[in-house]
């Protein structure tokens, strides 16, 4: 089995993005309810975030809970709102320990206030650590993030703060939640679907998609390095020859 060791540290992708699914039929599969799936995947969670400021990966972003799990039933739904809150609560000397800073893109105003008060907590404890930058995608869609910034510059350019001559490629991502993080390098989706899911779609126009079958709980080590070795066996040609690159 692969570990960390067999990563080359001078080709990392800089921005590795991971949209963590299966709880659910990892549960199932098991006999037990959703839930359990759910507090299970918490594990996954820390050893992911641990492996992945081991290997002084930059930017890691996690998606966590999108626009349209809010209509999951309310049990679950409230189990992942506590599920975060006590993560976030035991989690935070991990990240402290492992230089990690932490933040959060989506609709966070949409979030119980108990796990908005957590969430800044652990924020602002952490936005001195110099290392890894953990983003938790919350209450996240795509789409939404993409209709909020197209409202905020036709605000601008009706206020003549932009001309809309101005609006370029650079003006998009100052607009959008994720304005602080580099493009996404490496996208991994567990469990079998192959599928965006309204996940940074503006992002992720040129990063390295990676599927595996297993379900989320399940994800360890190996298949993280498994997923980068993929990933640093690719060519990234945006567009030009093989041969221009070299
Ligand atoms: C991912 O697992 C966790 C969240 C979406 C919050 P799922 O809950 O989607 O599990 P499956 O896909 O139903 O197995
Ligand atoms: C995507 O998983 C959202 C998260 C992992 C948080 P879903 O399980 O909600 O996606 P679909 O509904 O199968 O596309
Ligand atoms: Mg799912």
């Amino acid at each position: 089995m692969n570990t960390l060791k067999d990563v080359n540290a001078d080709k990392l992708p800089k921005h590795v993005a991971v949209i963590m699914d299966g709880n659910g039929r990892w549960a199932k599969q098991r006999g037990k309810l959703r839930v359990f799936g759910h507090q299970n995947g918490v594990e996954a969670v820390r050893k992911t975030v641990e492996n992945c400021a081991k290997l002084q990966i930059q930017f890691l972003t996690l998606y966590a809970f999108s626009t349209e799990n809010w209509k999951r039933p309310k049990i679950e739904v409230e189990t992942l709102m506590k599920l975060l809150v006590s993560s976030l609560r035991k989690e935070l000397k991990t990240l402290d320990k492992n230089n990690i800073k932490l933040s959060a893109i989506g609709n966070i105003n949409s979030l119980p206030s108990k796990a908005q008060k957590e969430l800044a907590e652990v924020i602002s404890k952490t936005s001195e650590n110099t290392g890894m930058t953990l983003t938790l995608a919350l209450s996240y869609g795509s789409r939404e993030e993409i209709e909020l910034a197209v409202k905020e510059i036709a605000i601008k350019v009706k206020n003549n703060i932009i001309s809309p001559d101005n609006i370029d490629e650079a003006v998009i991502n100052t607009h959008l939640y994720t304005h602080f993080l580099p493009d996404v390098d490496l996208l991994i989706r567990t469990s079998g679907e192959h599928r965006i899911s309204n996940f940074l779609l503006w992002q992720i126009a040129y990063a390295e998609l990676y599927f595996i079958d297993v379900f989320w709980p399940d994800f360890r080590e190996h298949h993280l390095v498994e997923a980068i070795l993929s990933y640093q066996n690719r060519e990234r040609r945006f567009g030009k020859t093989s041969e221009q690159l070299n």
